[in-house]
């Protein structure tokens, strides 16, 4: 049985990595495993910033925004010899089993450091993009959507009362879900994603005559892999026949209080990798699929591409 585990969160950080902290370590310590708090992700795991996690180490995280443990993005870890430098200390630490939690950069780096180095790696897919494959849901991704709608709306109003267009935009740089979906959450008029090409003397006849009939607003949202703010806004100068003005909402989507859903999602895949563990499943991702938790290859999950789901914005279009 593996002995001690190490925890790490990697790349950009999103709401609800504390509360999969919190249940890695609990679930871990309460089944007999010593855990290694890994600071500042894969940089920290070179530079051997470690530290002891003891079951109350974890208490009063889990309604915490950002991650305890620190994040980075580190250009050593990209390279085989740095990767075979931290499978170098692990062993030298006895940390048998890795639990990494990030985006897709991230867990590309935990399934290459486990097939060059054979530490045990098991990742929690922790993005606000949801741009990872082979699960419906990544820990923060609803606590940043609500995050958007609550800013969105507020501009809703004031674009009313001044009878404005407002083009927000929102992170996503290759992946246009938080776009859509907080579009479709606040009604707004359209939203542009990098996975589908725009078409915006199409798009600017609509609004025309859309405010012909009567319309006092027009948010449209904008994924930022697809375009700026501000290139949008200037396709659409005197075309759509709105004053128009520029939200972007950068990193407040990061932040923040996980939502009820954030941290049951979090705490259910904290608990769920280290069963992975004791059930010898290196080489997983924790996934959410149909309700469900279930284990993925990680080598599955980065060989194929999240597919955008169009519905989003056929029914937003249906409904705005
Ligand atoms: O991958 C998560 C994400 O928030 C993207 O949506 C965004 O483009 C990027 O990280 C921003 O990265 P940074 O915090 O390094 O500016």
């Amino acid at each position: 049985m593996v002995k001690r585990i190490g925890i790490l969160t990697s790349g950009g950080d999103s709401p609800g990595m504390n509360a999969a902290i919190r249940a890695t370590v609990r679930t871990a310590v309460t089944d007999g495993m010593k855990v290694t708090g890994i600071k500042q992700g894969y940089a920290g795991l070179l530079d051997k910033d470690f530290i002891e996690l003891e079951y109350n180490s974890v208490g009063g995280v889990m309604e915490r925004g950002g991650t305890m443990l620190r994040s980075s993005r580190c250009e050593e870890f990209m390279t085989t010899d740095g990767r075979k430098k931290a499978g170098n200390i692990l062993k030298e630490k006895e940390i048998e089993a890795l639990v990494v939690i990030g985006g897709e950069g991230s867990l590309t780096g935990a399934n290459l450091l486990m097939q060059e180095t054979g530490v045990i790696v098991i990742g929690i897919p922790g993005t606000i993009d949801n741009d990872i494959a082979e699960t419906d849901m990544c820990v923060g991704v609803d606590t940043c959507l609500n995050t958007c709608i609550d800013n969105i709306q507020r501009l809703k109003d004031t674009a009313s009362s001044h009878e404005r267009a407002f083009i927000v935009e929102v992170m996503g740089r290759n992946s246009g879900y938080v776009a859509a979906a907080s579009g479709l959450a606040t009604g707004a008029e359209a939203v542009i994603v990098p996975e589908i090409p725009v078409n915006y003397d199409k798009l600017s006849e609509r609004i025309w005559s859309e405010r012909k009939r009567g319309k006092i607003n027009c948010i449209i949202v904008v994924a930022e892999g697809a375009a700026s703010a501000y290139t949008v806004a200037r396709h659409f100068e005197h075309k759509i026949g709105y004053e128009t003005r520029i939200t972007i909402l950068g990193h407040i989507q990061r932040g923040g209080s996980p939502t009820a859903f954030d941290r049951v999602l979090a705490s259910r895949m904290g608990y769920e990798a280290v069963k992975a563990i004791e059930d010898n499943e290196g080489g997983v991702m924790i996934a959410l699929r149909a309700g469900k938790t279930a284990r993925v290859k990680l080598a599955k999950v980065l060989a194929e591409k999240k597919k955008f789901d169009k519905k989003l914005i056929e029914i937003l279009e249906v409904l705005s």
